[in-house]
């Protein structure tokens, strides 16, 4: 686990979005997997302008999409069919047909969730996964309590989580109680990680996931098992991290070979 402490929120994002490029350089057919919510914004505003200059380039790229509402079809506005259609894919140059977000509206879900999983083997698995780090520490919308061996499935969404989304939708009423997502298992098979969390809101979470116990209480913590993963993390997101000093040691001290 590489912990990147950057001063804000538009260097993580830059980073990532020249780690993505590095990943297409090599492989132009590569599989991405993609979240919602608002921390991948910046990442996504990069991406569209490297695309928009040429820089990266989307034509042989396949994506799949952690999660979805179950209830909300794509073209519903909270939807994240249609976050994503709005935030990334209208704007670059991926071929819609090798978009993938679970289907909120699929009348066999259990059959959904298998074929998703499958379609993600078919395609030789995810290259690399961008994550956000709900506050309660859930990854995908892998809650408390999740099995580290789960797979696609549904959940049910917390209290809390159902909270702090409640901002998207317009009350939390509204806010749907179920979801469709890949599971921790399916998560950890992705061969490179990206984590991103940016804001004091989100330090106390961060300190638990990366230096806290591994945990099916903060299935983000399952990533310290992971061999290729990077929490991408602003100054104020890294403020609880006992160890801040040493991560920072770590990346300035990196050999010109390993630099991003
Ligand atoms: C979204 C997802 C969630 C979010 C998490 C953080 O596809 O899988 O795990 O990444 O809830 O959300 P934000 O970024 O809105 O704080």
């Amino acid at each position: 686990m590489e912990v990147i402490i950057q001063p804000s929120a538009k260097d993580c994002a830059a980073m990532g979005a020249r780690l993505i490029g590095k990943l297409l350089d090599s492989k132009a057919d590569a599989v991405l997997g993609l979240a919602t919510g608002s921390t991948p914004l910046p990442l996504y505003r990069e991406l569209v302008r490297m695309n928009r200059s040429e820089e990266i380039d989307f034509t042989g790229v396949t994506s799949f999409n952690l999660d979805e509402y179950i209830g909300l079809p794509g073209d519903h506005p909270c939807s994240y069919r249609y976050f994503m259609e709005q935030e990334l894919f209208k704007d670059i140059n991926i071929s819609a047909g090798q978009t993938h977000v679970p289907d909120g509206l699929a009348v066999d879900v259990s059959e959904q969730c298998n074929a998703y999983e499958e379609a993600i083997r078919a395609c030789g698995g995810i290259d690399l996964q961008i994550l956000g780090l709900g506050s309660d520490g859930h990854i995908g919308f892998n809650e408390p309590g999740s099995s580290l061996g789960s797979r696609t499935r549904v959940k049910t969404l917390a209290g809390k989580t159902r909270e702090d989304n409640a901002r998207f939708f317009d009350s939390i009423e509204e806010v749907p109680r179920h979801c469709i997502t890949m599971g921790v298992a399916t998560i950890m098979e992705c061969r490179q990680i990206l984590l991103f969390a940016f804001g004091e809101a989100k330090a106390e979470i961060i300190a638990r996931a990366v230096e806290g116990p591994l945990s099916s209480m903060v299935p983000a913590s399952v990533l310290q098992m992971h061999q290729e993963v990077k929490i991408i993390i602003d100054e104020a997101a890294a403020s609880r991290l006992e160890h801040a000093d040493y991560y920072k040691e770590v990346f300035a001290g990196k050999p010109a070979w390993q630099c991003i």
